[in-house]
């Protein structure tokens, strides 16, 4: 334990003498310092791999998207969380869900940068590749539960994508489940329903990224040409996973 808490306050004076070369004035520095060392130190968020090769989405999303979207956009909000979970006073961290649960205890930097890597993350386990050119249909549960709540799987996508195609500006489109029940949904910026700040709460077991660094390079301007693409590599197996455990 005392090796831990020796470890704790290194790490903690190591974080502070690094940003205090780099990113805090020396007003910010006292704040910190004032605020106690131990509590600044979190454990760093790190940024896992695709789980799949850059171009395995093509032809629906390319290759240099994909290197974009995980290698910069992604990795600037693990950087970014992690900057502002050392420079502010916050409660105990121990997972993003922790955070969600409690956001108004938080910085709007944890709260953006958070969402960020939690919703890209999920975003990157939803998609798989798709070589066969043929209809990339749900199954099992999660296709009883879509015809179920929406009549239809047309209806269902329907829905969905106009969740994403009219959330104004950046955002994501959301299939969560509340209270075993399925519910369409999108926020904005980087938020998602495990927010307490959230107006539609629920567990996430599908997403879509609208930014437009999402598509942008290949669809320009045509977001719902995007959306109508990306059908075809949902990875309904990891869909139909999360319901099971939402349920
Ligand atoms: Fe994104």
């Amino acid at each position: 334990m005392t090796e831990r808490r020796d470890f704790l306050k290194k790490s903690a004076l190591f974080s502070i003498g690094s940003l205090a070369a780099n990113l805090v004035s020396a007003e910010k520095l006292q704040a910190i310092e004032a605020l106690g060392k131990e509590e600044l130190f979190t454990e760093d968020f790190t940024l896992a791999p695709l789980p799949y090769a850059y171009d395995a989405l093509e032809p629906f999303i390319d290759k240099q998207t994909m290197e974009l979207h995980h290698d910069k956009h992604h990795q600037g909000y693990v950087t970014n969380l992690n900057k502002a979970l050392q420079t502010t006073k916050h409660p105990a961290v121990t997972s993003l869900e922790d955070i969600f649960k409690n956001m108004t205890a938080f910085d709007t930097a944890v709260r953006n940068n958070g969402g960020g890597h939690y919703n890209h993350t999920l975003f990157w386990s939803l998609m798989k590749e798709n070589k066969e050119a043929k209809p990339n249909n749900p199954d099992g549960k999660v296709a009883d539960a879509i015809n179920a709540s929406f009549g239809s799987l047309d209806e269902f996508k329907k829905q969905f994508a106009d969740a994403g195609a009219k959330r104004f500006g950046s955002g994501w489109a959301w299939l969560v489940v509340e209270n075993k029940k399925l519910k369409i949904t999108s926020t904005p910026n980087q938020d998602n329903t495990l927010m307490s700040i959230s107006e539609v709460k629920g567990t996430p077991i599908l997403a879509l990224d609208v930014w437009e660094h999402a598509y942008y390079l290949k669809y320009q301007n045509k977001r719902a040409d995007y959306i109508t693409a990306w059908w075809n590599v949902v990875n309904w197996t990891k869909v139909n996973e999360l319901l099971a455990k939402a349920e």
